[in-house]
């Protein structure tokens, strides 16, 4: 360091180190660069109140260097914007990001620009000119530091990541859209291969494309009114994020806020897994996904490459076919699958070689069009597969012959025990099918799906068989005690379904009563994507499933399209009913509840642990709790998830008055467990406490979450009588209350191996074991951070008024000798 104004060197040392450790803003501007300075090596730039960080980034292990923006605040580094994604550095000290002759560039020490922002303007070359790191994340070539014209912004050129602010949208004086697009992987900030975009002259609608073509998932039209797209109708519920549309003659775009200004930093990502993906930084320092789509990761258009399968179960998304291998081991740890599999030996399409043989691959779902062959058999359609060198797999099936040409792409694994897939066979050459005689592990085991496969054939055709035969339109028993009922014979029932007890997703129930005078309700369901056969099969299943606390299913309909499930009928209607419509019902005193509570829990139990096959109930709410003429509880609607199949997600999603049930991984898209049941079920005990919904929007548009309220409040040991419903006036055991409270807490943890099993649950509420204190799970802390802009439950003037008004009620609830009594010998 030189004095040229005659300070000694050594006086000079102590600023500099300051400056440079602490990148203050008093010696430096440290969020511009401007004729006068440039960064290079380890230099960067801050915005003015820290919110963001440009400088030099190598992700993970990489070598390649890049110019990029990302989050200061945050302790794992995150990048929302690269510079030059698709030219990196390999010297970082020798490269140099400065403005020069009216653009910003990034020049090696030869000078020679790597990259350029390519403006060709009149204000080229002015030394005013600066660029500014704002605290919105957006690094702006102004022609001088306080000027309101920008030349240039990262905003019009985002990478992956969509910041609040920023447009997402097309220019059309330019011809020219933002573009979202994912990294080539994820130590790869280069162009990948998913993209998120407005058409050009758009249609109003956003697409998520494959390679710039193959589109393979649309957000919809867009509805000025209700502010939500088509596509996307759970943002009804969003109550996080707020969008914005604007389309004149100059430009059409989105651009998104936060609704409440949480002090959250959150970002919309077109993630390397081919999604779009919303995340938020929460205070357990890390990024918690909130919502994603396609929320199947087998939905993204080859995700897998050629010869791999995708499949929603495993933590690696992609694996190989049988026979093949991975094609970059080095890409695939780096969660870029597009290059897929390889042949492990190539195929023999000779005349006179070995012929290739085939591997049989069940239960898949292939998106790809094969193309159809005329072929009787399975040996004709597999023969005609063989003369074709190009041809890869072949599918015989329902008497029809399909074959694929060249690359198999798009295939997936479908889970066991959901919606049966297809088979096919796999090409491979001789050499890489293993002897029978000399069975490896793997031959074992598909040669036992094989055979299971062979068996469920036969048990289907025997099915069918006697389905046929018994696939009349008059009313009969058939398994024991399940009875095929006659469409004519239902609308005699129910009067022409002319007394409707309820409705959902699935469809309506209406009542009805038999010849004999039993009392039946009979659900009418739609968008059961079944046909007759797996229909039939199903509602057998069902059939076969009886306990005390769950709806006996005692016939159904199959006619034509109509499909109907016909149970018995409650005299005392929903759970939902008697928790929130107080003002037509009595209050459920507290033993009432928890008896309640209990047995719906045995119920599920059952479902989950003691049936054959493990049943996932998916709609927990208490619109789904009946209570019979002593107000025992029976799980109604088990079963639906598997009848209805894939639609099954997306009517829940799209459901109005679900979403407050719905575990976090509907949304983000994971594979559901039992799991996610005992989520439903613990948002359900919190109601079960207050006697209201626990997502209210109050009529200022505030949030009011009990269950946040009720786990600080948990957690702290604070008295729980505080959380009763007021119309209880605090008549309830302590330790009851004690219990359900904590169970509820357990039920509804972030991570799903953190929740309990139904089992436990019910030990716990029959008291044989003991519950610790739960911790505050991390979405519901995420609120309790913010608490400024949660109005919680307290008990204000109108809800005493309300209390007061239902005490009478209340009390003759209490004493009413039938449920009092019924309870009792039930416990
Ligand atoms: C750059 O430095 C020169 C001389 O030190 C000064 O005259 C000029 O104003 C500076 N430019 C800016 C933009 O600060
Ligand atoms: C830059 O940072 C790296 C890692 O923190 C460090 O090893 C290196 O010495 C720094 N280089 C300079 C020139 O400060
Ligand atoms: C980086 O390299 C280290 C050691 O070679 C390895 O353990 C680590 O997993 C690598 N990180 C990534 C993201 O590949
Ligand atoms: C700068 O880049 C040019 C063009 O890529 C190259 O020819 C030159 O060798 C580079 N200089 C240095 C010092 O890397
Ligand atoms: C700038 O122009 C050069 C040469 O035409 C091109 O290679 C480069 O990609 C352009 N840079 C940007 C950021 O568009
Ligand atoms: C800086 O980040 C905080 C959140 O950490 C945000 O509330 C604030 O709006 C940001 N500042 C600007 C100017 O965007
Ligand atoms: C720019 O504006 C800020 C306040 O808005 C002011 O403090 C600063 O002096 C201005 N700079 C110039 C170069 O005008
Ligand atoms: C706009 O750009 C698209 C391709 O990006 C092109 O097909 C179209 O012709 C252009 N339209 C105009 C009016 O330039
Ligand atoms: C993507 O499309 C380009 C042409 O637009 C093509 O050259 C390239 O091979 C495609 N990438 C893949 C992985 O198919
Ligand atoms: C949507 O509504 C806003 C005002 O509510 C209006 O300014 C805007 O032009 C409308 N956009 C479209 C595309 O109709
Ligand atoms: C569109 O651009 C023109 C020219 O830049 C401008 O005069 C006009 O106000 C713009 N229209 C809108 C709606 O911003
Ligand atoms: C294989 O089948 C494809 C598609 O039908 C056809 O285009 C191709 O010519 C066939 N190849 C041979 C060798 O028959």
């Amino acid at each position: 360091m030189d004095s040229k104004n005659g300070s000694p060197w050594w006086f000079m040392l102590p600023i500099f180190l300051l400056c440079s450790s602490l990148y203050t803003h008093l010696c430096l501007g440290t969020d511009k660069l401007d004729a006068n300075r440039s960064i290079s090596g380890n230099q960067t730039l801050t915005s003015l109140s820290g919110n963001f960080t440009l400088g030099f980034f190598s992700p993970g292990n990489s070598t390649y260097s890049y110019i990029g923006i990302w989050y200061n605040k945050i302790s794992v580094q995150t990048v929302v914007w690269v510079a030059n994604r698709d030219n990196p550095i390999t010297d970082k000290q020798s490269t140099e990001l400065k403005v020069s002759g009216g653009n910003l560039v990034i020049v090696n020490n030869s000078e020679v620009p790597v990259w350029s922002t390519n403006l060709t303007t009149t204000s080229s070359g002015s030394s005013s000119m600066v660029a500014v790191l704002d605290d919105d994340g957006n690094f702006a070539l102004k022609v001088a530091p306080n000027s309101s014209v920008t030349l240039w912004q990262s905003f019009d050129y985002p990478t992956h990541t969509w910041l609040p602010g920023a447009k997402l949208g097309i220019d059309k004086r330019k011809n020219r859209s933002q573009i979202l697009t994912s990294w080539k992987n994820a130590e790869d900030p280069s162009t990948g291969l998913f993209s998120l975009h407005l058409q050009t002259f758009s249609d109003g609608k956003y697409y998520v494309w494959w390679n710039g073509s193959n589109p393979y998932w649309t957000s919809g039209t867009w509805d000025n009114q209700t502010k939500i797209f088509s596509g996307v109708p759970e943002m009804r519920e969003n109550t996080f994020y707020e969008l914005k549309y604007v389309d004149n003659e100059n430009e059409s775009y989105f651009t998104y806020s936060n609704k409440i200004s949480f002090n959250t930093i959150s970002r919309f990502v077109m993630d390397l897994s081919g999604q779009i993906k919303q995340e938020s930084w929460l205070p357990s320092q890390a990024w918690t996904l909130f919502w994603s789509k396609p929320s199947q990761q087998c939905d993204v258009y080859r995700l897998c490459g050629p010869f791999s399968v995708c499949s929603e179960q495993s933590e690696d998304s992609c694996s190989c076919l049988p026979g093949f291998s991975i094609s970059s081991p080095m890409d695939w740890n780096r969660r870029d699958w597009s290059g897929g599999c390889k042949r492990n030996s190539n195929l023999n399409c000779a005349a006179n070689a070995e012929k290739d043989r085939f591997w049989p691959m069940s239960n898949m779902k292939l998106r790809d069009a094969p193309q159809s062959l005329v072929a009787g058999s399975d040996q004709e359609c597999r023969t005609a597969c063989l003369s074709n060198c190009s041809c890869t797999a072949y599918a015989f099936e329902d008497n029809a012959c399909s074959i694929w040409i060249g690359d198999l792409f798009n295939v997936e694994q479908l889970k066991q025990g959901t919606t049966p897939g297809t088979s096919f066979y796999v090409r491979l050459a001789a050499s890489d099918i293993k002897d029978p005689s000399k069975k490896s592990n793997v031959t074992a085991i598909v040669a036992g799906s094989v055979s299971a496969m062979v068996g469920i054939f036969a048990i289907v055709s025997f099915a069918v068989w006697r389905w046929r035969r018994g696939a009349t339109v008059t009313t009969k028993e058939v398994e024991g005690s399940l009875i095929a009922f006659a469409y004519r014979d239902l609308q005699v029932a129910t009067k022409n379904f002319s007394e409707k007890l309820g409705g959902g997703g699935f469809g309506s129930v209406f009542k009805g009563t038999l010849p004999d005078s039993s009392h039946i309700a009979v659900k009418k369901l739609e968008s059961i994507s079944q046909g007759e056969k797996q229909f039939r099969m199903e509602v057998s299943t069902i059939g076969t499933i009886q306990h005390v606390n769950l709806v006996r299913l005692r016939g159904f309909c199959s006619e034509g399209d109509k499909r109907l499930l016909v149970y018995d009928f409650m005299p005392n209607g929903s759970l939902d009913y008697h928790l929130f419509h107080r003002n037509d019902s009595k209050t459920l005193d507290w033993k009432t509840r928890y008896q309640i509570a209990l047995g719906t829990a045995r119920g599920l139990a059952y479902l989950h642990e003691k049936c054959r096959d493990c049943i996932i109930h998916c709609d927990i709410k208490p619109e789904n709790i009946l209570l019979d003429a002593d107000f025992c509880p029976e799980v109604a609607d088990f079963g639906l998830a598997k009848l209805v199949g894939r639609d099954f997600s997306r009517v829940l999603t799209t459901m109005r008055g679900t979403r407050g049930y719905l575990a976090p991984e509907w949304i983000s898209g994971v594979a559901i467990t039992v799991k996610a049941d005992v989520y439903s079920y613990g948002m359900m005990l919190f109601e079960f406490v207050s006697g209201r919904r626990n997502l209210e929007l109050s009529e200022n548009g505030a949030i009011e979450f009990f269950p946040t309220w009720a786990a600080s409040k948990i957690a702290e040991g604070g008295d729980l009588l505080d959380l009763l419903d007021p119309d209880l006036e605090k008549n309830a055991d302590t330790e009851e209350l004690n219990r359900i409270c904590r169970v509820a807490c357990w039920c509804v943890q972030d991570e799903e191996t953190h929740r309990p099993s139904m089992g436990l649950v019910v030990q716990v509420l029959e008291g044989l074991l003991d519950v610790n204190l739960p911790r505050i799970p991390r979405a519901l802390q995420m609120l309790l951070d913010n608490q400024e802009h949660v109005v919680f439950f307290t008990e204000s003037s109108s809800s005493n008024q309300n209390s007061q008004t239902n005490s009478n009620t209340s009390t003759s609830s209490l004493q009413n000798p039938n449920s009092s009594s019924s309870m009792k010998s039930e416990s």
